[in-house]
């Protein structure tokens, strides 16, 4: 059986990961500037990591949602405690897409309205409502095309406020940092204002963190940069270290009732072990802390390169907008100098490393591009 073609592959096999490094079949070594597209947040094959994940999978991998599972419990008191907010409730799932669905679904079944509103350029998942809410026609099908969701210019504050005075929004989401829409990042200004249109009209406002949440952004969540308290957000990626998960944190003003959300493997066993793990290493090794640092000296840094047209970011989320197309800058970071990294666009170098990249790997790393410039 042949793989359904959907994506453009780099011809390189990666079969091994320590850290902030990663090796392919034939032994050769790369910096990982990527994290496998900001998953990787503690590092490749920590073994805390993978004594947990080992431990638990010899003890029980699953076992349904119809009986208590006291890791689900430990997961929400450790991320409560790290991300400030444990008066949240917290329902686990195994994406981000599914997270951004569950989150919508709550909003609608909330205040009965069927409206969203989101950010131009917007990147929300590939599924349903994720998907319609995602700001690129080339991926939504005409059965995601429901007309729900309306696309508004990032922190242009009247034109949000024209749509949201109309009284039947049901949700606004918002990345405070967009990741494939380009490193471009929400102000306090626009994200209070905000805060307070949806407190007025009764819109439920959802942050999506999946990519620029979980500390990376130098924060545990980037919209702590701004000062506001959404009333749901989202999460994936790095929560798991790349084991499939997602969750959404729910504001105590929402009501649970039984039924009206689930899932097979969300909060299973094996998922619940990576993320308690992720969460332990975050704590002890101070790893949002260290993306703050390192991610504020690579900045620094890479403001000094006359190249480069623009630096944006935040914590270890960084992008790096260039006047012309970044496609050969990219293959020779990777072919020539060993160092993986993403991209948002055609011009634009995204940086989404693990959270414990040391300031001798970003060194290391500010060297090698300097050599492709
Ligand atoms: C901001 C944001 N939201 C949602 C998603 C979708 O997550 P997943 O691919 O886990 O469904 C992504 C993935 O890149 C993302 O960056």
């Amino acid at each position: 059986m042949k793989l359904y073609d959907v994506y453009p592959l780099f011809d390189i096999n990666i079969v091994k990961g320590k850290g902030c490094h990663v090796w392919d079949e034939k032994g050769e070594e790369y910096l990982d500037l990527y994290g496998g597209h900001a998953v990787i947040s503690i590092g490749h094959a920590h073994p805390h990591y993978v004594e947990m994940i080992s431990n638990q999978v010899a003890q029980l991998g699953f076992y349904s949602n119809s009986v208590i599972n006291k890791l689900q419990q430990e997961v929400a008191d450790r991320l409560g405690e790290l991300s400030g907010y444990d008066d949240y409730q917290f329902f686990l799932i195994n994406s981000g897409a599914e997270a951004n669905e569950n989150a919508l679904k709550l909003a609608s079944f909330y205040n009965g309205r069927t409206r969203v509103l989101v950010q131009e350029k917007a990147f929300h998942g590939r599924t349903s409502l994720a998907v319609e809410a995602t700001h690129n026609p080339k991926i939504i099908a005409p059965i995601n095309a429901n007309g729900h969701v309306t696309y508004l210019p990032m922190n242009n504050f009247s034109a949000w406020e024209a749509e949201l005075a109309k009284g039947d929004v049901c949700a606004v989401m918002i990345e405070c940092i967009q990741g494939v829409g380009g490193i471009r990042l929400v102000t306090p200004e626009f994200m209070k204002g905000l805060r307070e249109l949806c407190d007025k009209y009764d819109t439920v406002l959802i942050c999506d963190e999946i990519q620029c949440g979980y500390g990376r952004s130098g924060k545990f969540f980037a919209h702590q940069h701004t000062g506001i308290r959404p009333d749901i957000i989202t999460v994936a990626k790095g929560i798991g270290n790349g084991f499939p998960m997602g969750g959404v944190l729910i504001s105590p003003k929402f009501t649970p009732v039984y039924g009206q959300l689930g899932t097979t493997f969300g909060g299973n066993h094996l998922a619940c072990a990576a993320a308690i793990a992720v969460l332990d290493v975050m704590k002890q090794e101070g790893l949002v802390e260290n993306a703050a640092k390192v991610g504020a000296y690579l900045m620094e840094e890479l403001k000094k390169f006359p190249q480069i047209k623009e630096v944006r970011g935040q914590g270890l989320m960084i992008g790096m907008e260039f006047e012309e197309p970044i496609k050969d800058i990219r293959r020779n970071l990777l072919f020539e100098q060993k160092v993986f990294t993403g991209v948002s666009g055609t011009n634009v170098i995204r940086l989404l490393p693990p959270l414990c990249l040391s300031m001798e790997e970003a060194t290391e790393f500010l060297k090698r591009f300097k050599e492709v410039l």
